[in-house]
């Protein structure tokens, strides 16, 4: 569930005063929505993808089934009865109809709340839980974001699961090439074929790469990028579930759906030299997203190529861009030739400073991860031992 979203309460109880306090105590916790009879709350639940339905205890075998359907075809939505003692039988079968919680009669509305309260918390944390993702992005073409996004998911798998992720414009995305690798298939084709999304899907389709992060086509032919934008979200959860670092390649954001990729990534990577040209797309790109919403998160910027076309310093820079550099990486004689042989100048050159300051860059990521994680799980962060590799 996006956190952005308000939760929907169903709710459907035969006595009107209880009904009253509980849609008082809900109404803290999300938007409640009152249902006559069982058959309205089901179809309510259906409409609005609610996340907790609170119904009476149905004492039709077929209203039960009925439950049943509703609740196996939204995993995501918590489902809870009223009712007095039951028989262990009951018990059963209502836990194999997916009923999370019994809530005893009379209704306690507070300790209703409560429950309801816990099960809404215990369904944000997967999510918040799930990998992060790394959008790297450009204003210019050729300033080294495929070189960037292959090098840190090299680096990043040292702290935990990555895959690298081609999200350039198709037909244009270069990942394969600069990764050596030739992919089996692109998520495209899978969402053209309607098979799920899910992460055990998308394992297949990645290939492996010999240092240790998986690689994935986002897509392939011009006319995928548009069919790809609804099934966006379940992509981005897929490869979140799958490895804790989703580096993606979107290159320039000419597309609306590589404008949503920016959008839901954890961390925008924007690259740039320092020359002209890609300083001022840059900006012109950054003041764009910012005109766009405050759902794009601030971009964390990446020099690459300094000392070579040093029109500008680094703080001339970062004052244009009115942002921090995240990290500076030096110009590196032999890339333009390690990339068109599909290598990895993190792997074939590990003294490089280059190399050095993708590192830096992938250890950074990595210990906001840790400490992302520890605030989630509530564990305190007070230890320096390196923590253990993410997710
Ligand atoms: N630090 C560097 N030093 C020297 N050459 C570099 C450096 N970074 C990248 N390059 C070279 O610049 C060229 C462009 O790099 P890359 O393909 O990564 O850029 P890009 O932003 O992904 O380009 P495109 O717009 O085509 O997607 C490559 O030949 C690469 O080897
Ligand atoms: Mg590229």
């Amino acid at each position: 569930m996006d956190a952005t979203t308000v939760p929907c309460i169903v709710l459907q109880h035969a006595d009107a005063a209880a009904c009253e306090a509980l849609t008082r105590g809900l109404s803290a916790l999300g938007r409640v929505e009152r249902a006559g009879s069982l058959p309205h709350a089901l179809e309510l639940t259906a409409l609005n993808a609610a996340a907790c339905l609170l119904v009476d205890l149905p004492d039709e075998r077929r209203q039960r089934t009925a439950l049943a359907q509703i609740a196996a075809a939204y995993p995501r939505t918590r489902v809870f009865v009223f009712a007095g003692a039951l028989p262990f039988e009951a018990v059963r079968e209502l836990l194999r109809a997916g009923v999370r919680d019994v809530l005893p009669l009379p209704v306690d509305a507070p300790a209703c709340v409560d429950a309801v309260r816990d099960a809404l918390a215990a369904a944000a944390v997967p999510g918040r839980l799930r990998g992060m993702s790394l959008a790297v992005m450009a204003g210019k073409g050729g300033v080294g974001c495929t070189t960037l996004a292959l090098n840190l998911g090299a680096a990043l798998s040292a702290h935990g699961a990555a895959t690298v992720v081609d999200a350039d414009a198709p037909p244009f995305g270069t990942l394969g090439v600069a990764g050596d690798l030739d992919s089996d298939g692109t998520i495209a084709r899978l969402v053209r074929r309607r098979l799920p999304i899910e992460p055990g899907v998308l394992r297949q389709s990645a290939a492996a790469h010999r240092a240790g992060f998986s690689l994935l086509g986002l897509w392939g032919d011009p006319d995928d990028a548009a069919e790809m934008e609804s099934a966006m979200p379940a992509v981005l959860d897929a490869c979140t579930a799958l490895s804790s670092f989703v580096v993606v390649d979107v290159g320039r954001p000419v597309l609306p759906v590589q404008r949503l990729l920016l959008r839901r990534a954890s961390q925008v990577l924007a690259v740039t030299t320092l020359e002209l040209a890609a300083l001022r797309n840059l900006q012109r790109l950054v003041e764009t997203l910012a005109a766009e919403g405050a759902a794009h998160a601030a971009p964390a910027i990446v020099l690459n190529r300094t000392a070579r076309e040093a029109s500008y310093g680094i703080e001339q820079a970062a004052g244009a861009l009115g942002r921090p550099i995240a990290a500076v990486l030096p110009y590196a004689e032999t890339m333009r030739a390690r990339l068109d042989r599909g290598e990895l100048v993190l792997e074939v050159e590990p003294q490089h400073p280059w190399t050095a300051a993708v590192r830096r860059l992938a250890g950074e990521i990595a210990a906001r991860r840790r400490e992302h994680l520890r605030t989630v799980l509530g564990v305190s962060g007070g230890h320096a031992d390196g923590g253990s590799p993410g997710g």
